[in-house]
């Protein structure tokens, strides 16, 4: 089988890098871009040396459609047309509305939305169809109300809804259009800002109904398996992977003891 042609914005950390390092795993020649050309570099020089499969890095800001499309042209002359197309660039930030000005505002959709869409409308254009797959890197705040997150619930709330327009208009041109929501990932920059502490991290990992944060590979496996042909009939679709994070929150045992002590 031909190997995949995956392009990955945001593929330069976190648990996009994760996605970046399985798809290179598995044989299929990738292209990372983020802001920084030098942390892209670095990004693409270490998975290589981890995989043995070369990765091409690039650099273009999401929210500039035209260095997106420039970018996307280059690739395909060196990787050829894409199969998979992952929109992971993301910014985010924990303030209450009162202290976030307009630009700060706007900072974060322009990044989370029409980042998203720029890098899949660029896409559009050059994707291998029928035979792609497009997916969004959505979060929990698109549909749970989240305080200090007005800006990134509005964001990735209209992401959800750009993968489901867009799954509709390029279904029949035989692109799947579908997002994942990952709950709260071990070691990523997104947990560190909403939970800096040790404590945080414990009471958060608490509330979930598996009890623990997820992994990066949990995510890269959702990423894979969406993109693979075992995925062919679903579009439009925001898969939670996120520890049950979607469900609300629930108490372990010591919670349940402490619970039942406080009520007597
Ligand atoms: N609280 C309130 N406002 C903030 C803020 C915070 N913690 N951090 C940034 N802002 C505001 C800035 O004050 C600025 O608004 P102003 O011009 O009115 O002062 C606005 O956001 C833009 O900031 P700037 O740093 O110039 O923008 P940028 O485009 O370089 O950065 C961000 C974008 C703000 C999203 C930045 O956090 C970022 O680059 N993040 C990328 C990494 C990341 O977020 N990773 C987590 C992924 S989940």
């Amino acid at each position: 089988m031909t190997p995949q042609t995956v392009f990955i914005s945001g593929g330069t950390s976190g648990i996009n890098l994760g996605i970046a390092h399985a798809f290179a795993a598995s044989g299929a020649r990738v292209m990372i871009f983020g802001r920084d050309a030098g942390k892209a570099a670095a990004a693409a020089a270490l998975i290589a040396e981890q995989t043995g499969n070369s990765v091409m890095a690039g650099s273009a800001d999401v929210r500039d459609f035209e260095a997106v499309r420039r970018l996307f042209g280059q690739a395909v002359e060196r990787l050829g047309p894409p199969h998979v197309v992952i929109a992971g660039a993301a910014g985010n930030f924990v303030a209450r509305a009162k202290d976030i000005s307009s630009n700060g505002f706007r900072a974060v959709v322009d990044i989370d939305l029409l980042g998203t869409y720029n890098v899949f409308r660029a896409a559009y254009d050059v994707a291998v169809k029928p035979g792609s797959s497009f997916l969004a890197i959505s979060a929990p705040q698109a549909v749970q109300p989240t305080v200090g997150q007005a800006h990134v619930c509005a964001a990735k709330a209209g992401v959800n809804m750009v993968v489901k327009v867009l799954a509709m208009e390029w279904g029949a041109e035989g692109i799947r259009v579908n997002a994942i929501s990952p709950g709260p990932i071990r070691g990523t920059e997104g947990v560190e800002r909403m939970a800096p502490t040790d404590a945080d991290k414990e009471l958060w990992s608490r509330r979930l109904a598996l009890g623990r944060f997820g992994e990066v590979s949990d995510i890269a496996a959702v990423a894979q398996f969406l993109s693979s042909e075992n995925a062919r009939y679903i579009t439009g679709t925001v898969i939670d992977c996120d520890g049950g994070m979607s469900l609300g929150n629930v108490h372990h045992s010591s919670d349940q003891k402490q619970l039942r002590s406080s009520e007597v």
